[in-house]
Protein backbone atom coordinates (compact mmCIF):
# COMPACT_ATOMS: atom_id res chain seq x y z
CA UNK A 1 0.00 0.00 0.00
CA UNK A 2 1.57 3.54 -0.73
CA UNK A 3 2.53 5.29 1.98
CA UNK A 4 1.10 8.96 2.68
CA UNK A 5 4.37 10.15 3.82
CA UNK A 6 4.48 12.83 6.36
CA UNK A 7 7.36 14.08 5.80
CA UNK A 8 9.21 15.89 3.32
CA UNK A 9 12.44 14.32 2.41
CA UNK A 10 14.37 12.15 4.52
CA UNK A 11 18.51 10.66 4.27
CA UNK A 12 18.42 7.22 5.90
CA UNK A 13 21.30 5.92 6.98
CA UNK A 14 23.54 7.65 3.59
CA UNK A 15 26.82 7.44 3.25
CA UNK A 16 28.14 9.21 0.60
CA UNK A 17 32.21 8.79 -0.87
CA UNK A 18 33.68 11.74 -2.52
CA UNK A 19 38.08 11.43 -3.91
CA UNK A 20 38.61 9.04 -0.86
CA UNK A 21 36.53 10.75 1.83
CA UNK A 22 33.58 9.13 3.69
CA UNK A 23 31.62 13.03 3.32
CA UNK A 24 28.42 11.04 4.89
CA UNK A 25 28.48 7.71 7.11
CA UNK A 26 25.07 6.76 7.37
CA UNK A 27 23.70 9.74 8.10
CA UNK A 28 19.67 9.63 9.02
CA UNK A 29 17.39 12.77 9.05
CA UNK A 30 14.04 13.05 8.12
CA UNK A 31 12.26 16.38 7.90
CA UNK A 32 9.08 16.80 8.46
CA UNK A 33 6.55 19.80 7.91
CA UNK A 34 7.40 22.68 10.41
CA UNK A 35 10.50 23.82 12.24
CA UNK A 36 13.51 25.78 10.66
CA UNK A 37 16.61 23.55 11.16
CA UNK A 38 20.14 25.29 10.99
CA UNK A 39 22.84 21.98 10.65
CA UNK A 40 25.47 23.30 12.38
CA UNK A 41 29.13 21.62 12.35
CA UNK A 42 32.75 22.14 12.06
CA UNK A 43 34.56 23.05 8.33
CA UNK A 44 34.15 19.48 6.63
CA UNK A 45 31.83 17.84 8.47
CA UNK A 46 30.02 17.29 5.71
CA UNK A 47 26.97 19.96 6.08
CA UNK A 48 27.30 20.80 2.44
CA UNK A 49 27.29 17.14 1.42
CA UNK A 50 24.40 16.41 3.27
CA UNK A 51 22.17 19.28 1.82
CA UNK A 52 23.26 18.83 -1.46
CA UNK A 53 22.60 15.30 -1.26
CA UNK A 54 19.06 15.51 0.38
CA UNK A 55 18.45 17.79 -2.74
CA UNK A 56 18.75 14.91 -5.02
CA UNK A 57 22.53 16.45 -6.32
CA UNK A 58 24.70 14.12 -4.96
CA UNK A 59 23.29 9.77 -4.88
CA UNK A 60 24.56 8.72 -1.95
CA UNK A 61 26.78 5.48 -1.87
CA UNK A 62 24.96 3.42 0.49
CA UNK A 63 21.63 4.38 2.26
CA UNK A 64 18.37 5.88 0.89
CA UNK A 65 17.24 9.56 0.30
CA UNK A 66 13.32 9.70 0.17
CA UNK A 67 10.88 12.27 -0.89
CA UNK A 68 7.58 12.69 0.79
CA UNK A 69 4.51 13.60 -0.76
CA UNK A 70 2.64 17.21 -0.92
CA UNK A 71 -1.01 16.80 -1.90
CA UNK A 72 -0.22 13.56 -3.98
CA UNK A 73 3.29 15.13 -5.58
CA UNK A 74 7.10 14.78 -4.50
CA UNK A 75 7.34 18.34 -2.36
CA UNK A 76 9.01 20.87 -4.30
CA UNK A 77 12.83 21.54 -3.22
CA UNK A 78 14.97 24.59 -4.02
CA UNK A 79 18.48 25.24 -3.08
CA UNK A 80 20.72 28.59 -2.64
CA UNK A 81 24.52 27.97 -2.87
CA UNK A 82 27.11 29.77 -0.80
CA UNK A 83 28.10 31.00 -4.09
CA UNK A 84 25.64 31.23 -6.16
CA UNK A 85 26.08 31.48 -10.32
CA UNK A 86 24.13 34.31 -11.77
CA UNK A 87 23.52 34.30 -15.80
CA UNK A 88 24.87 37.18 -17.57
CA UNK A 89 21.20 38.50 -18.06
CA UNK A 90 19.61 41.04 -15.93
CA UNK A 91 18.51 40.43 -12.50
CA UNK A 92 14.80 40.03 -13.98
CA UNK A 93 15.81 37.50 -16.68
CA UNK A 94 17.84 35.04 -14.17
CA UNK A 95 14.40 34.36 -12.50
CA UNK A 96 12.71 34.13 -15.72
CA UNK A 97 14.92 31.62 -17.12
CA UNK A 98 14.78 29.85 -13.95
CA UNK A 99 11.02 29.64 -13.76
CA UNK A 100 11.36 28.67 -17.84
CA UNK A 101 13.85 25.61 -17.14
CA UNK A 102 11.38 24.64 -14.46
CA UNK A 103 8.44 24.52 -17.08
CA UNK A 104 6.97 27.74 -16.01
CA UNK A 105 5.57 29.55 -19.42
CA UNK A 106 4.38 33.37 -19.86
CA UNK A 107 2.64 35.07 -18.72
CA UNK A 108 2.87 33.74 -15.44
CA UNK A 109 6.72 33.50 -15.68
CA UNK A 110 7.23 37.21 -16.05
CA UNK A 111 4.48 37.64 -13.04
CA UNK A 112 6.57 35.34 -10.54
CA UNK A 113 9.65 36.76 -11.97
CA UNK A 114 8.83 40.00 -10.71
CA UNK A 115 7.26 39.21 -7.39
CA UNK A 116 10.03 37.52 -6.77
CA UNK A 117 12.04 40.12 -7.15
CA UNK A 118 9.45 42.42 -4.99
CA UNK A 119 9.57 40.11 -1.76
CA UNK A 120 13.31 40.63 -1.52
CA UNK A 121 13.37 44.19 -2.35
CA UNK A 122 15.26 44.52 -5.49
CA UNK A 123 12.48 45.80 -7.73
CA UNK A 124 14.59 48.42 -8.39
CA UNK A 125 17.34 46.42 -9.94
CA UNK A 126 15.44 44.43 -11.82
CA UNK A 127 17.02 45.41 -15.03
CA UNK A 128 20.77 45.67 -14.00
CA UNK A 129 23.15 42.97 -14.74
CA UNK A 130 22.84 40.29 -12.35
CA UNK A 131 26.74 40.06 -12.26
CA UNK A 132 27.30 43.46 -11.17
CA UNK A 133 24.70 43.33 -7.98
CA UNK A 134 26.97 43.58 -5.07
CA UNK A 135 27.21 40.12 -2.54
CA UNK A 136 24.48 41.28 -0.62
CA UNK A 137 22.22 41.89 -3.66
CA UNK A 138 23.08 38.81 -5.88
CA UNK A 139 22.14 36.20 -2.34
CA UNK A 140 18.75 38.09 -2.21
CA UNK A 141 18.47 37.28 -5.90
CA UNK A 142 19.66 33.48 -5.65
CA UNK A 143 16.82 33.81 -2.59
CA UNK A 144 13.97 35.19 -4.89
CA UNK A 145 14.67 33.03 -7.84
CA UNK A 146 14.72 29.91 -5.44
CA UNK A 147 11.57 31.06 -3.95
CA UNK A 148 9.57 32.03 -7.48
CA UNK A 149 9.72 27.66 -7.60
CA UNK A 150 7.46 28.01 -4.87
CA UNK A 151 9.43 25.66 -2.83
CA UNK A 152 7.91 23.17 0.31
CA UNK A 153 11.70 22.78 1.07
CA UNK A 154 14.26 25.61 0.95
CA UNK A 155 17.95 24.18 1.05
CA UNK A 156 20.28 27.24 1.99
CA UNK A 157 23.89 26.73 2.15
CA UNK A 158 25.89 29.92 4.19
CA UNK A 159 23.42 32.49 2.78
CA UNK A 160 25.20 35.11 4.61
CA UNK A 161 28.85 34.05 4.27
CA UNK A 162 31.03 36.87 3.28
CA UNK A 163 27.99 39.27 3.82
CA UNK A 164 28.40 42.40 5.70
CA UNK A 165 26.24 42.79 9.18
CA UNK A 166 23.36 45.35 6.77
CA UNK A 167 23.55 42.44 4.34
CA UNK A 168 23.30 39.95 6.39
CA UNK A 169 20.10 40.90 8.21
CA UNK A 170 18.51 41.73 4.79
CA UNK A 171 18.78 37.92 4.24
CA UNK A 172 18.01 36.98 7.55
CA UNK A 173 14.41 38.75 6.98
CA UNK A 174 14.14 37.39 4.17
CA UNK A 175 14.58 33.80 5.04
CA UNK A 176 12.16 34.73 8.31
CA UNK A 177 9.40 35.53 6.31
CA UNK A 178 10.07 33.00 3.65
CA UNK A 179 9.53 30.32 6.45
CA UNK A 180 6.51 32.41 8.21
CA UNK A 181 4.79 31.93 5.09
CA UNK A 182 4.99 27.57 5.27
CA UNK A 183 8.57 27.44 3.36
CA UNK A 184 10.56 24.72 5.20
CA UNK A 185 14.08 26.12 5.70
CA UNK A 186 17.31 23.91 5.90
CA UNK A 187 20.23 25.78 6.28
CA UNK A 188 23.91 25.70 7.53
CA UNK A 189 25.54 28.63 8.80
CA UNK A 190 28.67 29.22 10.63
CA UNK A 191 27.62 32.27 11.97
CA UNK A 192 25.95 31.51 15.63
CA UNK A 193 24.43 34.59 16.27
CA UNK A 194 22.14 33.67 12.71
CA UNK A 195 21.27 30.36 14.39
CA UNK A 196 19.91 31.59 17.40
CA UNK A 197 17.79 33.95 15.37
CA UNK A 198 16.60 31.26 12.84
CA UNK A 199 16.84 28.25 14.12
CA UNK A 200 13.95 26.30 15.85
CA UNK A 201 15.73 23.24 15.75
CA UNK A 202 19.69 22.71 15.04
CA UNK A 203 21.08 19.35 13.44
CA UNK A 204 24.56 18.81 14.59
CA UNK A 205 27.02 16.74 12.18
CA UNK A 206 30.19 15.48 13.28
CA UNK A 207 32.66 13.42 11.17
CA UNK A 208 29.11 12.63 8.58
CA UNK A 209 27.20 11.89 10.86
CA UNK A 210 24.61 13.24 11.89
CA UNK A 211 25.24 13.31 15.78
CA UNK A 212 22.49 15.33 17.36
CA UNK A 213 19.08 16.74 16.49
CA UNK A 214 17.68 19.30 19.53
CA UNK A 215 15.47 22.27 19.91
CA UNK A 216 18.00 25.33 19.40
CA UNK A 217 16.95 26.88 22.87
CA UNK A 218 18.62 23.82 24.22
CA UNK A 219 21.25 23.19 21.97
CA UNK A 220 22.67 26.42 22.99
CA UNK A 221 22.63 25.73 26.67
CA UNK A 222 23.00 21.66 26.61
CA UNK A 223 24.77 20.36 23.33
CA UNK A 224 24.37 16.52 23.66
CA UNK A 225 27.34 15.71 22.69
CA UNK A 226 30.88 16.66 23.60
CA UNK A 227 31.88 17.44 19.66
CA UNK A 228 29.10 19.89 20.16
CA UNK A 229 29.89 21.11 22.88
CA UNK A 230 33.69 21.84 21.94
CA UNK A 231 32.26 23.05 18.69
CA UNK A 232 30.50 25.93 20.52
CA UNK A 233 33.30 26.98 23.25
CA UNK A 234 35.64 26.80 20.01
CA UNK A 235 33.06 29.42 18.18
CA UNK A 236 31.91 31.60 21.17
CA UNK A 237 34.67 33.92 21.84
CA UNK A 238 33.59 34.34 25.48
N1 LIG B 1 33.67 16.85 -4.61
C1 LIG B 1 34.39 16.39 -3.58
N2 LIG B 1 35.45 15.58 -3.75
C2 LIG B 1 36.15 15.10 -2.71
N3 LIG B 1 35.86 15.37 -1.43
C3 LIG B 1 34.83 16.19 -1.19
C4 LIG B 1 34.04 16.74 -2.23
N4 LIG B 1 33.07 17.50 -1.69
C5 LIG B 1 33.26 17.44 -0.36
N5 LIG B 1 34.31 16.64 -0.06
C6 LIG B 1 34.79 16.31 1.29
O1 LIG B 1 33.71 15.86 2.05
C7 LIG B 1 33.81 16.34 3.38
C8 LIG B 1 32.56 17.12 3.74
O2 LIG B 1 32.51 18.29 2.95
P1 LIG B 1 31.40 19.40 3.11
O3 LIG B 1 31.63 20.37 2.01
O4 LIG B 1 30.07 18.78 3.19
O5 LIG B 1 31.76 20.05 4.52
P2 LIG B 1 31.03 21.23 5.27
O6 LIG B 1 30.55 20.71 6.58
O7 LIG B 1 30.05 21.86 4.37
O8 LIG B 1 32.26 22.22 5.56
P3 LIG B 1 32.34 23.83 5.52
O9 LIG B 1 31.85 24.27 6.86
O10 LIG B 1 33.79 24.10 5.36
O11 LIG B 1 31.51 24.31 4.37
C9 LIG B 1 35.08 17.16 3.44
O12 LIG B 1 36.11 16.35 3.93
C10 LIG B 1 35.33 17.54 2.01
O13 LIG B 1 36.69 17.71 1.76
MG1 LIG C 1 29.91 23.66 3.40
Amino acid sequence: MAERASFLVEARGVSVALGGTLALDRASLRLEPGPRTVVLGANGAGKSVLLRTLHGLIAPTAGVVAWGDVDGRPARQAMVFQRPVMLRRSALANIGYALAVNGVAEPQRSRRAAAALARVGLTALAGRPARVLSGGEQQRLALARAWSLEPEVLFLDEPTASLDPGATAEVERVIASFAAEGTRIVMTTHNLGQARRLADEIVFIHAGRVTERTAADRFFVQPGSTEASLFLQGEIPW
